[in-house]
């Protein structure tokens, strides 16, 4: 049995509130540096974010995040693929966890919710798409069953290097 101190606590995971959007935006900011993640090259603002976030509806493209210690420690956003009718069963999924919180399962948890949930929602394919340089993240949806469903060759440019995105998918029939 695990001792007391190595034992792993699950963080709880809930729907995001928009008095969690500082702590969203917060860790979105936290991962731009690293130029693993996101295509963004400088910090974003909660005011920034406010439409983006409005955008997400429980009903069917939610954003969850999983609490550590009463602390928003990581997030799990769906947004629509591609914005027309025909793909209202494909989503993107988008995940973040603080950099203090890293490699402790948070966005395997996260993950794991999404999948489960998103049925009930109507999804039936999971995407992410990852640069392919940010071996953290091709890892970590490679291990939740995710394939690899394309890659666009040198369509991003990162403080003068081009990089690839990789376009990984799930199906979540039964
Ligand atoms: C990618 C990211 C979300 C992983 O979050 P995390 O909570 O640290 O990941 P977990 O602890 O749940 O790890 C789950 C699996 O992911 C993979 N993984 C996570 N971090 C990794 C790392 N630094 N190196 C290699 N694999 C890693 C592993 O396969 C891991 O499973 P294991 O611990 O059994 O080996 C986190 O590093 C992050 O927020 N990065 C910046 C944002 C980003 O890249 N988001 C993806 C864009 S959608």
């Amino acid at each position: 049995m695990d001792s007391p101190r190595t034992a792993r606590v699950a963080p709880a995971i809930r729907l995001a509130v928009e008095a969690d959007l500082p702590a969203i935006v917060a860790i979105y900011n936290a991962s731009i540096p690293g130029r693993l993640a996101t295509a963004d090259t400088s910090p974003v603002t909660v005011g920034d974010r406010r439409d983006w976030f409005a955008a997400f509806d429980p009903a069917s493209r939610p954003i969850w995040v999983a609490v550590s210690g009463g602390l928003v420690a990581g997030w799990l956003g769906l947004r629509s693929f591609y914005g027309r009718p025909a793909y209202h069963r494909t989503v993107e999924a988008a995940v973040y966890v603080a950099p203090a919180h890293q490699r402790h399962g948070i966005a395997r948890d996260l993950l794991a919710h999404a999948m489960d949930a998103a049925p009930a929602l109507g999804i039936a394919t999971l995407l992410a798409f990852v640069f392919g340089h940010n071996d953290p993240s091709l890892a970590l949806f490679r291990r939740a069953g995710f394939a690899d469903w394309g890659r666009l060759p040198r369509v991003a440019e990162l403080d003068g290097v081009e990089r690839d995105l990789v376009i990984l998918g799930k199906r979540l029939d039964p």
